[in-house]
């Protein structure tokens, strides 16, 4: 068994048990705290600290969370560092909305399903032997084989009592996680661990749902679909589908939310492709252009305000679809909920 440290939270005087094998952030949520994160691996510096006492290993110095100034005020990332002592931290941000609604644990899943989606996206199913508890639209941290850091995957499917946990990854092109990934073979087991993320499925609001998904984004964008078909008290609501590809050989998804109770009524699929050359080539018919100039032209403005918007993908599709409902159309912050995959 491994030795675990306790770790104080200086602001609140909260304790709680660190494993030394555990980042001071991980351990924090599992223990029900709010501590305020987003990826967990590195790239956004939201869960940034400082070290009162104590002693930390940082498993990645280089991590691009921190900035020089950061890093010349001694500033750590939660989410990068394990404890080697009882510590005393002070985190950068503490809010109630980071206390984890399904704790976080760690397990060993066994890949039990390999599906071709397209020529570079994937479907992986793990099974674990306890049910998988999470929020449509959260995403879990796999542990890949000779892989320095975990990397973050977002659930496509939801909540279930069968311990499946099922992702849709696409292969980034010299990427060590997913080359690692790519080379598994059914029968392999991983250490998986989550839930993690705010992005998931609000179901105490009756406004319609717009889902924007771009590439390796849709796995959590099918969460949310199947999380609000599943759930008796959305069965009104209705949900706009859109996604965004390169070209036609990129496109998927569309079996998947066909196969929901609704679609083509209350769930509406929108298709687009950004590499124009790509879909004339393709004799592609549909849509063409950038996912979230298409979300613009496909619902009035008026409308754009009233709706709760789930967005998931790569930093610049984030950026873009931030940019046009935060800084353009103004739609309150509370009604977007996105992970960008850092
Ligand atoms: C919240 C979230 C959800 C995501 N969901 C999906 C999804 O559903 N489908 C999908 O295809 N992709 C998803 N991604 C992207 C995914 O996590 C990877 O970034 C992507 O697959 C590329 O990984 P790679 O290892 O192949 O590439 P690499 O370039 O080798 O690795 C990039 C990632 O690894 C981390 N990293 C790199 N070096 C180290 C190190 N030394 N120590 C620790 N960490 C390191 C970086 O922060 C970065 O996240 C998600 C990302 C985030 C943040
Ligand atoms: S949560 Fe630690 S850097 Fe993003």
């Amino acid at each position: 068994m491994s030795k675990a440290f306790s770790i104080r939270v200086q602001q609140s005087g909260a304790e709680y048990p660190c494993a030394e094998d555990d980042t001071v952030l991980r351990a924090g949520l599992r223990a029900g705290l709010g501590l305020s994160y987003e990826c967990n691996v590195g790239g956004c510096g939201t869960c940034k600290f400082e070290l009162i006492e104590g002693e930390v290993r940082n498993l990645w110095e280089e991590a691009p969370g921190l900035n020089p100034r950061d890093r010349q005020r001694g500033r750590l990332l939660g989410c990068q560092c394990v404890p080697l002592s009882d510590c005393v931290i002070k985190p950068m941000i503490m809010d109630d909305r980071y206390i984890p609604l399904d704790r976080p644990r760690r397990f060993m899943g066994e890949l039990v399903q390999i599906r071709d989606l397209t020529h570079d996206i994937r479907e992986f199913v793990f099974k674990d032997t306890q049910p998988a508890a999470f929020r449509p639209g959260q995403y879990a941290l796999l542990y890949l084989p000779g892989v320095a850091g975990p990397r973050a995957y977002s659930m496509s499917n939801i909540r279930n009592d069968d311990g499946r946990w099922e992702f849709i990854i696409r292969k980034v092109p010299g990427g060590a996680g997913t080359a690692a990934l790519f080379n598994l073979k059914v029968g392999d087991r991983i250490e998986i661990d989550g839930p993690y993320g705010l992005a998931y499925l609000r179901t105490d609001t009756k406004r319609t749902v717009v889902c924007i998904g771009g590439g390796s984004g849709l796995a959590p964008m099918l969460s949310i679909a199947r999380g609000l078909v599943a759930e008796p008290s959305m069965q009104d609501v209705k949900l706009k589908f859109f996604y965004g590809a390169r070209g036609p050989r990129d496109l998927c998804g569309e079996a998947e939310l066909k196969a929901l109770p609704g679609f083509g009524t209350r769930i509406e699929f929108i298709p687009a492709l950004s590499d124009a050359e790509a879909a004339a080539a393709g004799e592609w018919t549909g849509n063409v252009g950038f996912i979230h100039e298409l979300v613009k032209a496909h619902i009035p403005a008026d409308q754009l305000q009233e709706c709760e918007f789930y967005t998931c993908g790569p930093p610049v599709m984030i950026n873009a679809v931030m940019q046009m409902l935060s800084g353009e159309l103004k739609v309150p912050a509370e009604r977007i909920h996105y992970d960008s995959f850092v």
